[in-house]
């Protein structure tokens, strides 16, 4: 029998990462990556009425409501690429009401994944990114610069990656960790963040591997 497709959700504080080691898992590994902050984005960009009220969600560095993000969130998992693939769910479910919306919904992850970062660091990298609206990619001026002048010169900010937004971030992001950790205990991993993306990447990629091989034993002796 064919192994079922991987579903893992990646969770962390602001700028810990998550989007970087996105990119590198879903290179490799093929699954559909729904992060909740780009489907907000999008929303905003699109000028929807919900896109105006996430928004100022997003300015004071709070939670956007459920009726909202579960939506959305939820749409995307229903689409045939997320089923036939297996998905990569980042930075959702950010508070329990969430977590047991996806549950209700019938959407079980396999694997946990928590990215550990001191604070300190975590402001540093918050100033210094940039995107690439062209093709997507994250990168810091300090630790990941563009690849090409035409590319540094075409790079842009978030509008809430300053050091005053990403502390009211921050304090929205401790008052919920707890309560989400708490429901997913049982496939958690807990991965050192602070390292360079390389070296975060390769425990990720470990846990990963370790998860398809069990996989792949339990459907060969089915
Ligand atoms: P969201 O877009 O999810 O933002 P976030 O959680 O604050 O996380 P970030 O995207 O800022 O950081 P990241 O962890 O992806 O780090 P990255 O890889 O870019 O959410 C934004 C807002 O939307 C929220 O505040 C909330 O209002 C709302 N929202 C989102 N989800 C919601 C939900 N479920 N419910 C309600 N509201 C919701 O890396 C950061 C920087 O560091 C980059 O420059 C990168 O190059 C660099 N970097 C990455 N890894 C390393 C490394 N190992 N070493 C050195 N530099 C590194």
């Amino acid at each position: 029998a064919k192994a079922e497709p991987l579903r893992i959700m990646i969770s962390g504080a602001p700028a810990s990462g998550k989007g970087t080691q996105c990119q590198l898992i879903t290179q490799k590994y093929g699954l559909v990556h729904v992060a909740a902050g780009d489907l907000l984005r999008a929303e905003i960009a699109s000028g929807s009425e919900n896109g105006r009220r996430a928004r100022e969600y997003m300015e004071q560095g709070q939670l956007v409501p459920d009726e909202i993000v579960v939506m959305m969130v939820k749409e995307r998992l229903l689409q045939p690429d997320s089923k036939e693939k297996g998905w990569l769910l980042d930075g959702y479910p950010r508070s329990s009401s969430q977590a047991i919306a996806l549950k209700e919904l019938g959407f079980k992850p396999d694997l946990f994944i928590l990215l550990e970062v001191p604070e300190e660091i975590l402001v540093e990298r918050v100033v210094g990114r940039r995107l690439d609206p062209i093709t997507g990619k994250i990168y810091h001026l300090k630790y990941s610069p563009p690849e090409t002048q035409e590319i540094a010169s075409r790079l842009t900010q978030r509008f809430d990656d300053t050091e005053e937004k990403v502390k009211l971030r921050l304090n929205t992001h401790h008052q919920n960790v707890e309560a989400v950790l708490s429901m997913y205990e049982d496939i958690t991993i807990k991965v050192d963040g602070s390292v360079n993306k390389e070296d975060v990447f390769t425990q990720i990629d470990g846990a990963l591997t370790r998860l398809l091989d069990k996989r792949q034993a339990t459907s060969e002796s089915l």
